[in-house]
């Protein structure tokens, strides 16, 4: 199978240019400034008044394959991904069983190879059971190691300093960690839950997981990652001084921030309920506001989604009962790429945050970039075509977004994964 897309503009490698891409046996075969010969091409699509991106790699997901696929399964939420321009995306260990030696690594990736529509990799979860032995799984079967320094979904806790050590320790890929400082959160629910026997107002989900609570466990990641040397990558990043506190580490320690997190703060519960509600919480206007800042400024590494999809019957209820976790992997492409026409950030920008880091921090050498040689990994864009979200275009299973009403300027019009049209 061999496809020509001619006359787009390519946008990777911090250029934009109206050109053509040639690609052959899944592989990018050439990368041209003026349009190809069209004989012997299987496919050639005229592409003029298009934006070519490489396919996005998102690197943090909860896809709930295996066990948890009532909320949605690899199947469901890869077509989502698909739909969206993303290519690769790296599952969460928070499943069912949970992902934390090599025979769940393995069913993982059995599971994927049957029904995944994109490329995905593993995380291994650090637990206190499993962090003495976790240098000893073939590190070929994940992509890296995940710790929840604060409980979250699934209850995947590791905040036990020897443990904790061990595991920045002698981690082999790099770690990936969920900053919330269990002490502090512990304290918080006792309290809510003897003021709030039954429930309490989603209101005050961000004070029952504050700004101190990320910032403790993000300083004490980075005190760690910079003994051991380790290559961490704080996920989820909710706050403006996390954000600081990055920036002023050492090199080997940097920054994911999610949609969620540039889009809301504490201010639209009001609006959209327990919608929004996630771990790390939404935090202030001025918390949101500095994220934004954080693109332009470099502080942020990477835009991963924490695509964490729930039946909406569970997320009924309050701040204390109310799931957890908000499905996004279809949709972060389109509110980057506006978030980028508002100003916040370039196209080129744009490719960095979700192509390009996420491809060279996870050593995925194969894909990223639009260059001759690497996977046929690309998304076509329509960046002037105006469209309204409504739940008949959402592909997850849970069938609900916090951003249904919303109108997007950018729509994707094709992703290919190795050549092959997956959406
Ligand atoms: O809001 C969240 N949902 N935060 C997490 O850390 C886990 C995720 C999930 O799996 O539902
Ligand atoms: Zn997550």
């Amino acid at each position: 199978m061999s496809l020509l897309i001619q006359h787009t503009t390519i946008v990777s490698d911090g250029n934009r240019f109206t050109g053509s891409v040639a690609v052959e046996g899944g592989k990018i075969t050439c990368v041209s400034p003026t349009p190809l010969p069209e004989e012997g091409f299987d496919e050639v699509v005229n592409a003029t008044g298009t934006l070519l991106l490489p396919g996005v790699i998102d690197t943090h997901v909860h896809f709930r394959d295996p066990g948890l696929t009532h909320k949605g399964d690899i199947a469901t939420e890869s077509s989502a991904a698909a739909a969206g321009g993303v290519t690769t995306a790296l599952d969460m260990p928070n499943t069912l069983p949970q992902t934390i030696d090599t025979e769940t690594l393995l069913e993982k990736a059995h599971i994927a190879a049957e029904k995944s529509v994109i490329r995905m990799g593993f995380y291994l979860g650090a637990t206190k059971e499993n962090a003495a032995r976790l240098a000893e799984i073939d590190s070929s079967l994940y992509c890296g190691i995940k710790v929840f320094l604060g409980a979250s979904t699934g209850n995947m806790l590791l905040d036990t300093n020897e443990p904790l050590a061990e595991v920045f320790h002698k981690a082999h890929k790099p770690v990936v960690a969920h900053c919330e400082d269990q002490s502090l959160l512990s304290v918080l629910y006792k309290n809510a839950r003897k003021d709030f026997p039954n429930d309490a107002p989603i209101a005050i989900h961000s004070d029952l997981r504050p700004a101190a609570a990320c910032v403790s466990a993000t300083r004490r990641a980075i005190a760690l990652a910079e003994r051991y040397g380790t290559r961490l990558h704080i996920a989820h990043v909710s706050t403006a001084e996390e954000l600081d506190l990055i920036a002023q580490a050492a090199k080997h320690i940097t920054a994911e921030v999610c949609p969620t997190y540039l889009l809301f703060c504490r201010d639209d519960y009001a609006r959209l309920g327990t919608r929004i509600k996630c771990n790390p919480a939404v935090k202030t206007a001025a918390d949101r506001d500095a994220l934004r800042r954080g693109l332009a400024d470099r502080r942020i590494y990477t835009i991963g989604t924490d695509h964490a999809p729930h039946r909406l019957h569970e997320k009924r209820g309050g701040a204390l009962r109310a799931a957890s976790g908000i499905p996004m992997v279809q949709f972060s492409l389109p509110v980057m790429l506006d978030l980028a026409a508002q100003g916040f950030l370039t196209y080129e920008h744009l490719v960095e945050l979700m192509c390009h880091n996420p491809a060279d921090l996870f050593g995925m050498n194969d894909r990223g970039y639009i260059r001759t040689g690497l996977a046929a990994d690309l998304v076509l864009i329509n960046p002037h075509s105006p469209w309204t979200l409504t739940p008949n275009k959402i592909v997850s299973r849970c069938g609900w977004s916090p951003l249904e009403g919303h109108t997007f300027r950018h729509r994707v019009l094709a992703t290919y994964v190795g050549g092959k049209r997956a959406y």
